[in-house]
């Protein structure tokens, strides 16, 4: 091809690219993301060639500039707000510089507009090994006085026009992930968390699609903001019908006031583009999370079997009660149990005592370390539940240090579930909470933490007065980091009231996310698919709860229960010594059948499918060889089963079926259908071509049931 005098430099990963139009001095122009095109090809001509505007447009409006400045000509939402004092408020960048940290991988961009004596330094890579963009922006102050940011965009994606709708997720308490889609017209679409941590109300990422994207094929996008903070996502149409889609950390006003030289680091961004649907991008973001996690010993250990303590015992805390429930747990092939809220000095009920983390001397009079050897000598780890951010107004701490809370001049402060929310920037704070969870740790030898977070922010102002949202995210990570240099065999577990701190964020620092308090298995199905979007499975905490649901008062059968547990990383969450003999017995067979199947469920690729009959679906595993979990959460509006097609298999292979149950479970009875019973006695074989094309048959389901199947090529 010709060269036409445009440089376009590209990241490629292996599937997955992104080319950039740059000359000096001018703006760089997004000129392609999307599903690799190969090596060699270009653009037909510059940018600059291309457009022509209609009427009554500015000269240079309509470019998709890689960062979108306020003020020009130029429309949508700008990447940057920022002013001083007012002045300076428009701004134009232009390319300044631009090195290759890691030759086709990792470029950053230097833009500066010397006018306002602004710099933009925007962080571009690729991994190749999960087609996962990773941005970053940087914005630096090279002038004289303090560069107030009103709003700062880690990554401003340019989409092709015919993407037309975004899935996304909202929700609240134990009622996360709730599936929503909206058109992508010629308004916008905004999603935002302003509560102080991510929110159960709004995931800060989304799935963009085209007409014809489906589970398994079509052009997909996806991205995410690693920032466990406020947030903030907008898709807007540019003049071609393209799409700009902005990602970045919401910013309250005066938050950030940079002063000459300061920088402001915005959060990572992780963007991917597929044409394998929505499985291809949930496929991307598993393998770029696998690559982050930072594991105990440097690889994952298989995902231990918990028993969380709180819906069994909630606040009773009595320490024989506490030994017979671990001996109860370890009969039935528990692996860690986990302490949760109520063994701290003071904390009777959720009023009083956060912040004061020594073990209460009424319930534990020689600390935790009696029940921490007790579990332990059964063969069992030991965790802890923690609320570092949090003090009670009924508190030592808070008695000491009223001073030391989040908190705005003149209002008085918002409490929720009677709680307050301790200033994480101040070093004070963050010395006090390592010292005193340090000390808990080693006293009890504790591997493992579950670190909640159970309420928003409000009134968020810092020592200074000034709001302090993000310093207070900088603040715990920071202290999450130093328990982890000190402690580096120890995992944790975040939590939000269930999953209200589900982001990336974490991901280099913690191994589990709790996902949700509710632990009604119906409702935990769709929770887990909008989890698995985003992140893998053996991150997902998937509990098995007591039959009657406490947030739902829904009644669910133990196979159920634990089959949807069974989907993500298992643990029980129940007082197993209540269970009649019968459900106990099958509780150890799920558990038993969750350690051999733990490899697979946990490694390869997660997919997730649905048929027209109401079944949900996930596989786990390599396509030659995979899981299959097959749910039945109501009953089927079809007389007779829907086939599943597995459009993903090996076409020119045989495969072996299996019927997986765990031991124990009551012998089925017949199902009418010969092949079914049949399967009941030996595998037997179905053409990949067959399950790709017609599908695997259904064997017919029950409400609330599910099947496990293995599939393995031959
Ligand atoms: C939150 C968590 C629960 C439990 C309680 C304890 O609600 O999500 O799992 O730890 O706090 O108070």
């Amino acid at each position: 091809m010709a060269d036409e005098g445009f440089e376009v430099i590209w990241l490629r990963g292996d599937r997955a690219s992104l080319a950039l139009e740059i000359a000096p001095a001018a703006a760089p122009v997004w000129r392609y993301f999307g599903p690799d095109l190969g090596v060699g090809v270009r653009p037909p001509a510059p940018a600059s060639d291309l457009g022509a505007p209609a009427g009554f447009s500015l000269d240079g409006e309509g470019a998709s500039d890689l960062f979108p400045a306020l003020g020009g000509p130029g429309f949508g939402d700008s990447a940057l707000r920022a002013h001083r004092g007012g002045q300076d408020f428009a701004q134009a960048f232009t390319l300044k510089d631009l090195a290759w940290p890691v030759t086709d991988r990792a470029v950053r961009l230097v833009l500066d507009d010397d006018v306002t004596a602004v710099r933009a330094l925007i962080d571009l890579a690729i991994d190749p090994a999960s087609d996962v963009f990773t941005v970053r922006t940087t914005i630096e102050n090279l002038g004289r006085g303090a560069l107030q940011v009103d709003a700062l965009a880690a990554a401003a994606l340019v989409l092709p026009a015919r993407v037309n709708a975004v899935r996304f997720h909202t929700g609240r308490h134990a009622r996360e992930f709730i599936p929503e889609t909206a058109p992508l017209g010629r308004g916008d679409w905004r999603l935002e968390s302003r509560r102080g941590l991510t929110s159960h109300d709004a995931f800060p990422g989304a799935v963009v699609t085209a007409a014809e994207t489906g589970f398994d094929a079509g052009l997909a996008f996806g991205a995410q903001i690693a920032w466990s903070g406020n947030h903030a996502q907008v898709i807007q149409p540019l003049d071609d019908g393209r799409r700009r889609w902005l990602l970045g950390a919401w910013l309250a006003p005066g938050e950030v006031s940079l002063a000459p030289g300061e920088r402001l680091v915005s959060p990572e961004v992780w963007a991917t583009a597929s044409d394998a649907g929505l499985n291809g991008v949930a496929r991307n973001f598993h393998r770029a999370a696998r690559g982050r996690l930072v594991w105990p010993g440097g690889r994952m250990a298989p995902r231990p079997v918990h028993l969380n303590t709180w819906e069994g015992v909630y606040f009773d805390h009595r320490i024989e009660d506490l030994k017979s429930l671990a001996d109860e747990a370890a009969r039935l092939g528990v692996e860690r149990f986990v302490l949760d809220d109520g063994w701290f000095e003071g904390r009777r009920d959720d009023t009083s005592a956060l912040g004061d983390w020594r073990a209460d001397p009424e319930r534990y009079p020689e600390g935790l370390a009696p029940l921490s050897a007790h579990v332990r000598a059964l063969g069992m780890s030991f965790g802890l539940w923690v609320e570092p951010e949090m003090v009670s107004r009924r508190s030592q701490l808070f008695a000491a240090h009223p001073d030391w809370i989040l908190r705005t001049p003149g209002r008085e402060p918002v409490e929720g579930r009677h709680q307050l929310v301790l200033d994480l920037a101040r070093p004070e704070v963050r010395e006090h909470l390592f010292a005193a969870i340090e000390a808990v740790v080693a006293s009890a030898s504790v591997s493992y933490l579950k670190w909640d977070h159970n309420r928003a922010l409000a009134y968020a102002g810092g020592a200074d007065g000034r709001a302090g949202y993000l310093a207070q995210v900088a603040g715990a990570y920071a202290l999450m980091d130093r328990l982890r240099a000190r402690f580096p065999d120890l995992e944790i577990e975040v939590c939000a009231g269930g999953g209200g701190r589900i982001d990336p964020g974490w991901l280099s620092r913690a191994h589990r996310f709790w996902t949700s308090d509710c632990l009604d298995a119906v409702s935990r199905l769709e929770i887990h698919r909008g989890f698995l979007q985003y992140l893998p499975p053996e991150l997902m905490g998937a509990h098995v709860g007591a039959a009657r649901a406490h947030t739902t008062g829904r009644t669910q059968s133990i196979g159920f229960r634990a089959a949807v547990a069974l989907g993500g990383h298992f643990g029980i969450e129940l007082d197993p010594r209540s269970l009649d003999p019968a459900d106990r017995a099958r509780l150890a067979g799920w558990i038993a059948f969750y350690k051999r199947l733990r490899p697979h469920l946990h490694s390869g690729e997660t997919r997730l499918g649905e048929t027209r009959d109401g079944k949900v679906w996930q596989a786990h595993g390599e396509r030659d060889d995979f899981l299959l979990l097959l749910y039945q959460a109501s009953p089927s509006a079809q007389r007779a089963p829907a086939d599943i097609v597995l459009p993903f298999v090996d076409t020119g292979r045989l495969y072996r079926l299996e019927r997986l149950r765990p031991p124990g479970d009551p012998r089925p009875r017949p199902t009418g259908a010969a092949f079914f019973d049949r399967l009941e006695q030996a595998p037997q074989e179905v053409h990949g071509a067959w399950l790709a094309g017609q599908g695997l048959p259904s064997p017919p389901l029950r409400a609330e049931t599910c099947a496990v199947f293995r599939l393995s090529a031959s």
